[in-house]
């Protein structure tokens, strides 16, 4: 298994730009930090998905969300009209979430390790699938017992703008491009920011196809 820091000085020109942005005071973008794992990490994920299916979810509000949702882990985030949860069940089967793969979490603690935040124990990965046109509107991940562990998320597929605000849904928001393999993570002072998903462009990805799959990494409970 390669080491957390092992492509950064990599000159493959295939390779996203490598290296670590900060986008915050706790926050930071890890180019292309995924790819090493990606091979191990698109079995585990589709066996997830067999499991426990994308499916679209409703918002308190009566919304259905434009991204189709899933989860793995020991809690999984749903919503429907009554509010947003944690449940250690999948409504669709009330059948517990999918274990989290152990590439997941290897990825996850490594790469909260990387961004600072050592002893990083997720235990509810939200994976997220966006089709051209779907988004993520601004929001805060609020829904954790504590917001003493960051948020891990990895960009798989298509491009994204990522929108990364401040602590009011109004705070102007930075704008960052988000590619295959490419993790966010924001933790401490950062933990509380808004943060959303400006609609996906058409385009077909050569590994992932005509979509891009996001995968959340928090300690809910
Ligand atoms: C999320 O905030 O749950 C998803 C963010 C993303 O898709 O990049
Ligand atoms: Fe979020």
């Amino acid at each position: 298994m390669p080491g957390p820091t092992a492509d950064l000085f990599a000159d493959d020109a295939l390779q996203q730009p490598a290296g670590r942005e900060q986008i915050g005071e706790q926050s930071y973008v890890l180019r292309g930090y995924a790819l090493p794992w990606i091979e191990r990490l698109l079995p585990a994920l589709r066996s997830v998905l067999a499991q426990s299916p994308f499916r679209q979810m409703v918002t308190p509000g009566g919304f259905t969300m434009s991204a189709a949702l899933s989860s793995c882990g020991a809690l999984g985030w749903t919503t429907d009209t009554t509010g947003y949860r944690y449940s250690p069940l999948d409504p669709r089967s009330q059948q517990p979430w999918p274990a989290l793969p152990d590439v997941l979490r290897e990825l996850a603690v490594s790469a909260a390790a990387d961004a600072r935040f050592s002893d990083f124990d997720p235990d509810a990965c939200l994976i997220n699938r966006y089709v051209p046109g779907a988004k993520m509107s601004l929001h805060q991940d609020k829904n954790e017992r504590c917001y003493s562990a960051p948020v891990v998320s990895v960009s798989l597929g298509l491009a994204a703008i990522f929108l990364f605000g401040g602590h009011e849904r109004g705070d102007r928001a930075q704008k960052i491009s988000l590619f295959h393999g490419d993790v966010v993570v924001w933790g401490g002072v950062d933990r509380l920011r808004f943060h959303g998903v400006m609609p996906i462009k058409e385009g077909v990805h050569p590994i992932m196809g005509p979509q891009r799959i996001n995968l959340t990494f928090r300690t809910a409970g």
